[in-house]
């Protein structure tokens, strides 16, 4: 293996990408830490072009793939991942899987939780209610994850000042900033504090 002894992360996404293309330059000459798979369960979904550039092998699944404990456990342990690392993960955790990576998987989330979590609450529709509640502020929250959606542990929140006349979008490209500076460094101290 290329990567020796290196801890092994696996980045689950189903979306663009952004935030896993920055965890994997953040980590790419990282002597001791190592993205080692990409899991992803949209065939569309831009951060598979992300994987291939840096060639990193991604598994495409489905849910009933994610579903499928004996199956998806193999696959992980194939690859020899210790942490797994949700950057815009639209399929809910498994039980089995929170409990084969105890207090090893996180998440971010764009917005101050415990508002605007839970189930439904992701991408647009997050800036949106912000937006429509007239708060003068949003951030980011980097949260452990068990088997409800955003409600893990909170390693990690930031926020970011809002302008009235802040659009959805505009709100948005602030959040994507701030997910861009943070995670990939909150990931690194999280690994390295374990
Ligand atoms: C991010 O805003 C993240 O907080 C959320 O999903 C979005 C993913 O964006 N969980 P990208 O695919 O990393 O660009």
């Amino acid at each position: 293996m290329s990567s020796g002894d290196r801890v092994r992360l696996a980045i689950f996404a189903s979306g663009a990408g952004s935030n896993a293309l920055k965890i994997i330059e953040h980590f790419a000459a990282n002597p001791d830490i190592s993205v080692t798979a990409i899991i992803c369960n949209n065939p569309n979904a831009g951060v598979i072009a992300h994987a291939r550039e840096h060639q990193i092998p991604t598994l495409l699944i489905t849910r009933k793939l994610l579903n499928d404990q004996e199956w998806f456990l193999t696959q992980l342990n194939g690859f020899g991942i210790d942490y797994i690392v949700l950057a815009g993960f639209l399929l809910l955790i498994p039980e089995y899987l929170v409990d084969a990576f105890p207090e090893k998987i996180i998440n971010i989330h764009p917005a101050l939780l415990p508002k605007y979590g839970g189930k439904g609450m992701y991408g647009m529709r997050v800036h949106e209610a912000v937006q429509a509640s007239g708060d003068t502020e949003s951030g980011i929250t980097i949260h452990l994850v068990n088997t409800h959606y955003d409600e893990g542990r909170i390693v990690f929140q930031k926020s970011v000042s809002l302008a009235p006349s802040d659009t959805p979008d505009q709100i948005a490209e602030k959040i994507h900033l701030l997910e861009h500076a943070w995670y990939p460094k909150v990931i690194e101290e999280w690994v390295d504090g374990k």
